[in-house]
């Protein structure tokens, strides 16, 4: 018997080979049993992240006009030792993914306990019932190099097997809809090539019906709002699969306030998310040299945004935190450039602003392990056997997702040197990016590579217990807005450590009076784009030599 382990480290048995045929018959008999109840099929491919909750997004809606549910949603989890365990889960009602927003919770729990419109399986099989099926499996680029993207590839095996499985079962007149961030050109020139040979094999005269409309969720508190409640761009490969996406859309996404852009194609589409990506990575980007700058020059970086922000043409300027993480912003601009070469045989070496930004968000978590080192130093201690805790490993605040963090580079770096790191999160149960660094994110491709020393970082564990944590430390990092970071007071931490230690701000969460106090109590602090900190240590020093004076 085989087991897949959730992240609180629950065992649940994989299905074994015999026990397919019980539950395409427990899937045929649900669907049987729903149809004659009006309702349509929609089959969620991939219970991740986004298709977990798009999943229950699509079987929360209601007729418009009878205020009834109307979709009984299926959601097809391939039951992989590393993601099986999200189908039990979902079937007890329990959501897979962890989120600060409440809501997560409640609209699965709603789904699938009162309303009964939402199931998880493992049988592909169930995609011969979907009237609609919504592709959200991954869709990786695979980095070779530490900050330089240019020799990286697109991982387009899931994506290519997902494809041939959909060919396998879909019925003629139902809707495949990608919703994966994919390459520019992927929905036209790789899946649909797939369907269509699928549907020779299998003697069906008609065109696969085939559509792409990318997600812009984002997970934290306002996770499912920003799956329902939110604008979309969609487009088809023809005019009835656009007809049929902009109908499925309107029925399950509220495009009443959010009115939905309908594109000429799919590679439209396609192009429109990598861009919307590629920007907010450049924009990132582009602030790290001044944040450096600010370090130099005696400049805080925080309140210089606020200062430009005021202005509507430039609202979003925004701070970069120690690197910028999260599954999408890391490799979405990479798939763009993939494509080019790829899939329309360009040859010019066209990308500059793109591959540049993308090296630099991936690197800046190296600028805070040398701040860390800093601020030990000033504290008369080397990195080598320091006990470093870190505060946030998730890639934003409120979430529980650790995907290309900025956080993971800190560790390596400062374990690389000799650091004891610990971690705190509040939100973060496993970080498989260590525990399974042989095999995680991908099984040749753990950032551990570019580092020595990762050995012991298997055994690294995530702690809750924040007070436990900061007990005996030497330097605190704090690397994530989450509240309860934001929350603590100087004071705290410095009892709870037992000593003054080494501070180090990497994401903006300490004001000049947090920091001012820090300093007061005796400790070194340093902060990414927080170049004040030198002045408000020199103010301090002064103040203190005219205290002398004066006594
Ligand atoms: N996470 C985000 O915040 C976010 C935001 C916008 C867009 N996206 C895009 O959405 C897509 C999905 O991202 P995610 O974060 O949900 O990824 P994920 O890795 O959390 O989820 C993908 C799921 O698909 C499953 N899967 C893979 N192949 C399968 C198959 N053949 N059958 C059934 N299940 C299969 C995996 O086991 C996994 O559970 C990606 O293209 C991503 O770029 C993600």
């Amino acid at each position: 018997m085989k087991y897949s382990i959730s992240p609180e480290g629950k065992r649940f048995p994989l299905p074994r080979p015999e026990d397919y045929a019980a539950e395409e018959k427990r899937i045929a008999r649900l669907v049987e049993e729903k149809r004659k109840q009006g309702f349509e099929i929609v089959v969620v491919m991939g219970l991740g992240f986004v298709g977990a909750v798009m999943a229950a997004v699509v079987a929360d809606s209601v007729d418009r006009k009878t205020g009834r549910p109307r979709k009984f949603v299926i959601g097809k989890q391939r039951p992989s030792d590393r993601s099986g365990w999200k189908i039990p889960y979902l079937n007890r009602g329990l959501s897979p993914v962890q989120a600060e927003d409440p809501e997560v919770a409640r609209i699965i729990h709603r789904t699938v306990k009162q309303k009964k419109t939402l199931v998880a399986t493992f049988t592909d099989d169930a995609i011969r019932h979907a009237d609609v099926i919504i592709v959200d499996i991954q869709c990786d680029y695979l980095k070779e190099s530490l900050g330089d993207l240019s020799t990286g590839t697109v991982e387009m095996r899931d994506l290519e097997e997902s494809f041939h499985i959909i060919g396998r079962y879909l019925q003629p007149r139902a809707l495949c809809l990608i919703e994966t961030t994919v390459a520019p050109g992927t929905t036209e020139r790789v899946a649909y090539p797939i369907l269509k040979q699928a549907f020779a094999r299998r003697g069906i005269k008609a065109s696969p019906l085939l559509a792409h409309s990318y997600e812009r969720v984002m997970p934290g508190r306002n996770y499912v709002a920003s799956i329902r409640d939110f604008w979309r761009v969609c487009a088809g490969v023809d005019a009835e699969s656009r007809r049929r996406v902009g109908k499925f859309l309107r029925e399950v996404i509220h495009t009443g306030q959010y009115p939905l852009t309908v594109l000429d194609r799919p590679v439209e589409s396609e192009t429109a998310k990598i861009v919307e990506n590629s920007f907010r990575a450049a924009i990132l980007a582009f602030m790290d040299e001044w944040s450096r700058f600010a370090e130099e020059a005696g400049v805080d970086l925080v309140k210089v945004i606020e200062a430009i922000k005021v202005r509507p043409t430039h609202s979003n300027i925004m701070f970069p935190g120690p690197g910028v993480g999260g599954y999408c912003l890391p490799k979405d601009g990479a798939l763009g450039m993939w494509a080019y070469r790829r899939l329309f045989h360009g040859r010019e070496s066209l990308f500059k602003f793109t591959p540049l930004a993308i090296n630099v968000n991936d690197t800046r978590g190296l600028h805070t392990a040398r701040l860390a080192a800093e601020a030990l130093a000033e504290m008369k201690r080397k990195v080598k056997g320091a006990r470093v805790l870190l505060l946030g490993c998730s890639y934003r605040e409120e979430v529980g997702d650790t995907r290309y963090a900025g956080s993971e580079l800190i560790v390596r770096m400062l374990t690389e040197q000799g650091a004891k790191v610990s971690v705190h999160d509040p939100y973060v149960e496993r970080w498989w990016e260590f525990e399974r660094q042989g095999d995680y994110p991908h099984q040749t491709h753990s950032l551990a590579r570019f580092f020595k020393n990762q050995g012991k970082l298997k055994k690294l564990k995530v702690s809750r217990d924040l007070k436990a944590s900061l007990s005996g430390q030497d330097a605190v990092i704090f690397a994530v807005r989450h509240r309860q970071y934001l929350k603590l007071k100087p004071e705290a931490v410095v009892k709870r450590a037992g000593k003054p230690l080494a501070v180090v701000d990497a994401f903006a969460l300490l004001d000049d009076a947090k920091i001012r106090r820090y300093l007061e109590l005796g400790c070194a602090v340093r902060g990414m784009g927080r170049g004040q900190i030198g002045r408000l240590q020199q103010e301090l020093q002064s103040a203190r030599r005219h205290s002398r004076k004066r006594s």
